[in-house]
């Protein structure tokens, strides 16, 4: 029996404690928050959890093996740190931390203790995103050659961080797990609107070593709530639509070619290719049953994480080269030296 701490009990917190209690071999013993309001309810709904707003009660108790950490991104590293340095398993809700420097440290202390880090990056546990890693991993359509996320709504606006920092680790997680590669340089444009200091809309955009070139758009300010993302291949092509019910997925066997050559320009014409769109089986599952399945799992056998510390440190050198484009005129960052900028 894997005995667990929740620390957060907001917004997500408890998505990821039902989960938590409905998992066999998982004791979840105690929560904690700042917030009394917040524990009062968490304990109408399960009384028979431990409930503090000391984090310290749940740091010194020997009998919890792993903590999950569910705050906002300013407090992800010393809550981690101070898991770790308890010898706890710690799982930490996206972004891992606020700095890559904060990500290494987290990185170091849990390889040196042999415990399991590991960061929510929700999506790549969906079946759907699965699914399309398999369709391009089996080459069906051919070489990825771009890829366009859009993750919009009205709110939920935050304090500490601006909207790339919170809504694209969705898509960047994504992107690198169905791509399996990290792009090489990263651009930035954004704007605040409503809080003059923190950025409600942004646009980011990757290129790859590969062909391939992404971009993410990021919003707070949209009266849609849209959560999509197309990759385009030589082949065919994907559409990702997260709100759909039951198609998430639709492969669109489409295309635009340009004949070998033409003797003038008035005989120059794009080739398009119009085919059939299908819509693969994907199961229904919840992700973050999986996701936290996961996180036992790897407790149990030591085996790193599928979004072990190292993938959450890749998001967050995306961010913060994206945070760098942003105050510098959306010029282009390179992502392995993110200190190094360039001219676009
Ligand atoms: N994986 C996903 O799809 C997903 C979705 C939403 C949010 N998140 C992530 O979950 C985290 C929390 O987001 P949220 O929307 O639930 O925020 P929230 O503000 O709604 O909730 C955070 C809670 O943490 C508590 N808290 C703050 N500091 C604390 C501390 N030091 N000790 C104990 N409790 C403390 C607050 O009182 C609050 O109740 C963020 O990292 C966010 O990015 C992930």
């Amino acid at each position: 029996m894997i005995n667990v701490a929740l620390i957060g009990c907001g917004y997500w917190g408890p998505n990821l404690l039902r989960n938590l209690l409905s998992l066999p071999g998982c004791n979840v013993k105690s929560i904690c928050d700042l917030c009394n309001e917040r524990l009062i309810h968490m304990k109408n709904l399960y009384n028979d959890l431990i409930i503090t707003s000391d984090c310290s009660q749940i740091m010194d108790d020997d009998e919890i093996d792993a903590v999950i950490i569910a705050t906002p991104v300013r407090t992800h590293f010393e809550l981690a740190i101070q898991s770790l340095m308890k010898g706890k398993h710690t799982f930490i809700e996206k972004p891992l931390a606020r700095s890559t420097e904060e990500c290494n440290i987290l990185i170091d202390e849990a390889k040196q203790r042999n415990l399991t880090l590991m960061v929510g990056h929700t999506f790549i546990y969906t079946p759907p995103v699965r699914k399309m890693k398999d369709i391009i991993e089996s080459g069906e359509i051919g070489e990825v050659i771009y890829i366009s996320s859009r993750r919009l709504n009205l709110g939920l606006f935050q304090k500490d961080i601006n909207v790339a920092w919170d809504l694209a680790p969705h898509d960047l997680s994504i992107i690198l797990y169905i791509l399996g590669e990290n792009p090489k340089t990263v651009s930035c444009q954004g704007k605040a609107h409503i809080n003059p200091k923190i950025e409600d809309v942004t646009n980011i955009t990757l290129t790859f070593n590969s062909r391939g070139y992404a971009s993410i758009q990021s919003s707070w300010i949209d009266p849609r709530k849209v959560r999509d993302m197309t990759v385009v291949g030589t082949k065919k092509m994907i559409v990702y639509d997260d709100l759909e019910p039951l198609e998430k997925i639709k492969i669109y066997d489409r295309g635009v070619s340009v004949p070998p050559h033409s003797d003038t320009f008035a005989q120059f014409q794009y080739s398009y290719h119009y085919g059939d769109v299908y819509s693969p089986y994907v199961k229904q599952e919840e992700p973050l049953r999986i996701e936290c399945n996961h996180f036992l799992d790897c407790i149990r056998s030591g085996k790193p994480s599928e979004s072990s510390g190292e993938k959450g440190l890749e998001v967050v050198k995306i961010l913060e080269a994206a945070s760098k484009s942003l105050k510098n005129s959306n010029v282009s960052v390179s992502v392995n030296d993110s200190l190094e900028l360039r001219a676009s």
